[in-house]
């Protein structure tokens, strides 16, 4: 039986959310793939290392990752039984054979103790209660001196395209919570615990076991529709049953219309890539390189 810290999360991505990604994943893959090569590059996977990737979804970057470890093996744990399922259909799908994936919640699961070389994560280490609880489990299913890469979002605002532009959709839905989710008490959740990481401060301090940290501000395009009613059925859609009157509805395709290119509706957006090491059995600790 999977043992659970995260009940609120467990629910939320077990249900409306979890659902939602597991429906719309090659979409979601569009929207957030921008961040692909700074993960990737931070990560620096060799053809022999074992991966671990914490809150892997559907898998796109678990099966990034087992390609890049060629000869070693990549898993993905993830607390969403719907996604683990859309994960465990394209892997098969696409024959990676050094793919595997666990429910788990990544904050308590018993890893295998220094089981991994690398644990990645693209913006799925934000929603533990507990950060530095989960990041020193992590720290333990690391090798002394293996290496942690992930992503996660820096803070919203108006100077950010991406958070500009939805905070407007936001607005136009009463109650518009800024990306226009509503205020589904799910939805509500993993919105919360999408920001809870983006002070680089509360980053540090949850990476205790770890030395080398480095957070990196990284901007990043993220695609939302093939063009701007597309991207407002999809956005109007995260939010079950939702409808709106047809002037809001041209208010909301007018403010992603400015957008629109001939590569679909894009929205700069912002993240921190953050990198670290286990620290070594001798218990190294060094330390870490200026803040950004
Ligand atoms: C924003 S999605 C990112 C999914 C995937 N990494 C991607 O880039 O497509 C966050 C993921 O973290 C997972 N998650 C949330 N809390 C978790 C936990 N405690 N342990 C494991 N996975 C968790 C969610 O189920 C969800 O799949």
């Amino acid at each position: 039986m999977t043992r659970i810290a995260n009940s609120a999360q467990a629910q939320a991505w077990n249900g409306p959310v979890g659902t939602h990604w597991a429906t719309h994943q090659e979409r979601y893959d569009a929207m957030v793939s921008g961040v692909n090569d700074a993960l990737f590059a931070g990560a620096a996977i060799s053809a022999g290392d074992r991966v671990l990737d914490v809150g892997c979804g559907a898998g796109a970057t678990t099966r990034i990752a087992a390609r890049l470890a060629a000869s070693g093996h990549a898993v993905g744990v993830d607390i969403s039984a719907p996604l683990l399922d859309r994960a465990r259909a394209i892997t098969a799908a696409e024959g990676v054979t050094n793919a595997a994936y666990e429910l788990a919640d990544a904050q308590i699961h018993p890893f295998p103790r220094a089981g991994y070389d690398v644990v990645i994560s693209r913006g799925g280490v934000m929603f533990f209660a507990d950060h530095a609880a989960a990041f020193r489990n992590l720290a333990g299913a690391l090798r002394p001196g293996g290496r942690l890469a992930f992503v996660c979002p820096r803070p919203a605002g108006p100077h950010i395209e991406e958070s500009r532009a939805l905070g407007l959709f936001g607005k136009l839905l009463e109650g518009g919570d800024g990306d226009g989710e509503g205020t589904d008490g799910d939805i509500a959740a993993a919105q919360v615990a999408m920001a809870s990481l983006s002070d680089p401060a509360r980053i540090r301090e949850a990476l205790q076991g770890y030395v080398d940290v480095t957070v990196t501000p990284v901007g990043v395009d993220t695609t939302w529709g093939r063009d701007a009613a597309d991207a407002v059925d999809f956005i109007l859609s995260r939010t079950p049953g939702r409808t709106v009157d047809a002037g809001t509805r041209a208010a909301l395709e007018d403010t992603l219309r400015p957008y629109e290119t001939n590569r679909g509706v894009r929205l700069r957006g912002a993240v921190w890539l953050v990198t670290a090491r286990a620290i070594t059995k001798d218990g190294e600790k060094r330390p870490a390189p200026r803040q950004q």
